[in-house]
């Protein structure tokens, strides 16, 4: 049996050690592993080869991944899945392990129904917003280099007696920003996902910088696109010169932690090994829920919007109001 693993969609720390466990993992079991570069993109063009353990030595600290990515509109047409099919054919490549988001799954998911060529996805994005998962792989990454990113805003800002405002990634969804608030001690948090009140919040800032406050940090998910309305909120109405900070991609690269890493193997473990069961299944994708790795159908990760768990945003309710 051969199998291969691609990388799609946003990148994120901890896709390397998840590469490196394929191949070693794929070898431990007598399979051959074969990489399929650029993503769906390098499905369509063929850009596959056989792994070898050289490709992944000394790959498990770096971020990004060694099989590079790609956002591919090309794939939505049957005629590249077709050309996609005919590649790993060529090659003998029976399945798929997938790193990326729920649009990379759906993509997925249809090339099943062309052609039943069997995959498990991996959750891996750094945005956590794929329904039916608690975790997926590079959050905690990210969320270490927005903390330290943050903390040494705060340091610059207190010797200033500035504002800042923090902008992280998440696209729609508030989980990196609310996370990122209540650990770094935010005194605002701006997400989607929760109301919030300015002019509440405004009376509580002024009050303090009165009695001796020297930095405000607020924390801005940029899916509320409310970066620049929270620093002209500080700078006319608090009253406090204000910086932003847009962290940006810094979010999905850098060394992965130790729980990254582990995960990375846990997930690719589970995948790989129900590839290897022969059981015939349509497009699963390995969650972790409740601190216990389980397989759920695309249908399933597809049938609703993931939400921020309530005693999390429960946390942040001096941060909004
Ligand atoms: O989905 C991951 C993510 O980093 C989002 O948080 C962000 O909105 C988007 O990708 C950025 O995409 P790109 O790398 O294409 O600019």
């Amino acid at each position: 049996m051969s199998i291969a693993i691609l990388t799609s969609g946003g990148d994120c720390a901890g896709m390397n050690p998840a590469i490196k466990h394929f191949v070693d993992y794929c070898f431990y079991n007598n399979v051959q592993p074969y990489f399929i570069y650029d993503g769906l993109e390098g499905l369509i063009d063929g850009n596959i080869r056989k792994a070898v353990h050289e490709d992944v030595a000394g790959i498990m600290h770096e971020g990004g991944t060694k099989i590079r990515s790609s956002r591919s509109k090309r794939f939505f047409e049957y005629a590249y899945r077709e050309q996609a099919y005919n590649n790993l054919k060529e090659h003998g490549i029976d399945k798929l392990v997938i790193l990326g988001g729920d649009g990379s799954f759906r993509a997925l998911d249809q090339f099943y129904k062309d052609f039943g060529v069997q995959f498990v996805g991996v959750p891996a994005t750094i945005d956590n917003d794929i329904f039916g998962t608690d975790y997926c792989l590079g959050v905690d990454t990210a969320l270490n280099m927005i903390r330290s990113a943050t903390d040494a805003i705060r340091d610059t800002s207190a010797s200033f007696r500035r504002g800042c405002v923090v902008e992280t990634m998440g696209r729609d969804c508030g989980y990196l920003a609310l996370v990122s608030a209540i650990t770094c001690g935010a005194e605002v948090c701006i997400i989607p996902e929760l109301p919030y009140d300015l002019e509440n919040l405004g009376k509580k800032l002024k009050s303090q910088l009165r009695h001796g406050r020297r930095y405000i940090v607020c924390i801005v998910a940029e899916g509320t696109k409310q970066t620049q309305n929270i620093v002209n909120w500080l700078e006319h109405d608090v009253g406090i010169e204000t910086r932003a900070t847009i962290l940006g991609h810094t979010q999905r690269g850098g060394n992965p932690t130790v729980h990254d890493r582990l995960m990375a193997i846990e997930f690719v473990t589970n995948a790989v090994d129900t590839l290897l069961s022969n059981a015939s299944h349509d497009g699963l994708v390995v969650v972790y829920k409740n601190a216990k790795f389980e397989f759920v159908t695309i249908d399933y990760v597809n049938s609703n919007k993931y939400q921020i768990k309530a005693h999390l945003t429960k946390l942040a309710k001096s941060m909004v109001e």
